[in-house]
């Protein structure tokens, strides 16, 4: 079933160029964005989205929670469904619940939605499992066709549910008139491009394995980037940690000198997300300071970098997305080698589980 693939986490990983086009059909055509799963009035009487997820799918959450409030000017806030579900949230029913799932099954997740259900808030599952609990509660299902997920590190889910978040936040601004429509069909344009963006190509997959072998050493990493890479970072970090037992975290690139640039030292890896396309300089100038306290600098950059110790280069984009996309396979990859190199097992690390059904 591994057609080949070392793991069923490289064999997904491969996968998502294909699956994205699956969770894009019929959902784009020509200049419009369409979900029959949805009603059309889903956004009546609604100021404010709110969304809550787990692990992953709280990155794939967090992404797009830029993406609603920059594209469809819709207050968005998202939270961890554990956090979420004790903290006595104040619920209005001018909010439309957003739930964010791989398995549908995830205990806080599910727990998050009934509770939301129950204060009366119209409720929304992103979901990969059809008929799952999830699907069962919420009052609308949109599905990611990502197919089954084997690999315990999820990948494929989390490309196709960024997808799905980013196609709905032009769904909600074509609905909300906040997006001309030159600049719908801009965004939709890029949609297409991106199967393409996750396709693997030869040379970073052998970048990441000739990386993986200095990298296994590393003390510990930080995963840096701004606006939606820093989502990306901490996914970035979260795979690294999953399957390889390294200590790696993600940060907001700002955020580095009020405080963990006190850790920056040769053995610290950073690995710096830098896109054209979005605050190119600011992070530019976040991983100069790094670089200027010793920290090995790992870029993913579609520019060069002369400070960068090691160099990721993705092809060049013309959106910050398309950049995203094919950072997040540089990710994939990077950490699967590390992991790899170091006999873990990579499908099933130790300590996980695939679906989280206890809280
Ligand atoms: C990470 C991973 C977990 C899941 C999390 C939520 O690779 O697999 O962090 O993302 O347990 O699971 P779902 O999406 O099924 O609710």
């Amino acid at each position: 079933q591994k057609e080949g693939y070392r793991f069923f986490m490289e064999k997904e990983i491969y996968e998502q160029s294909i699956v994205v086009s699956d969770c894009m059909l019929g959902r784009i055509k020509d200049s419009e964005i369409n979900f029959d799963e949805i009603d059309p009035s889903i956004l009546d009487g609604i100021n404010e989205i709110k969304i809550c997820a787990c692990g992953t799918s709280y990155h794939a959450g967090l992404t797009s929670s830029y993406l609603f409030e920059r594209l469809s000017k819709i207050k968005c806030s998202i939270e961890v469904a554990s956090e979420f579900r004790y903290k006595e949230p104040l619920l209005t029913t001018d909010t439309l619940f957003i739930v964010i799932s791989q398995s549908g099954e995830t205990a806080d997740t599910l727990e998050a939605l009934k509770m939301a259900k129950s204060a009366g808030l119209k409720t929304l599952v992103i979901c990969n499992v059809d008929n799952s609990s999830m699907t069962r509660v919420a009052d609308y299902t949109i599905l990611t066709r990502a197919g089954i997920e084997k690999g315990v590190a999820s990948t494929k889910a989390f490309s196709t549910q960024t997808v799905v978040l980013w196609m709905l936040s032009l769904y909600f601004a074509k609905q909300r008139n906040t997006i001309s429509s030159s600049k719908l069909q801009e965004e939709i344009n890029t949609l297409r491009e991106v199967p393409l963006a996750l396709k693997v190509y030869e040379n970073i997959h052998e970048k990441a394995k000739r990386l993986s072998k200095r990298y296994l050493h590393g003390h510990g990493f930080f995963f840096i980037g701004r606006d939606v890479f820093y989502p990306l970072a901490l996914e970035g970090a979260l795979k690294l940690k999953e399957i390889s037992y390294l200590h790696a975290e993600g940060y907001p690139a700002g955020e580095m000198k009020h405080g963990p640039i006190a850790l920056a030292d040769p053995e610290l890896f950073t690995i710096a997300l830098m896109p054209k396309n979005m605050l190119y300089d600011k992070i530019k100038s976040n991983v100069e300071e790094l670089s200027a306290r010793d920290s090995t600098i790992c870029a993913i950059s579609s520019q060069d970098f002369e400070l960068a110790d090691d160099f990721i280069k993705i092809n060049d984009a013309n959106h910050y997305m398309l950049e995203f996309f094919e950072m997040l396979i540089a990710l994939q990859l990077l950490s699967m080698e590390i992991s790899i190199r170091l006999k873990n097992d990579v499908d099933m690390p130790r300590n996980l589980a695939k679906s989280v059904t206890v809280e």
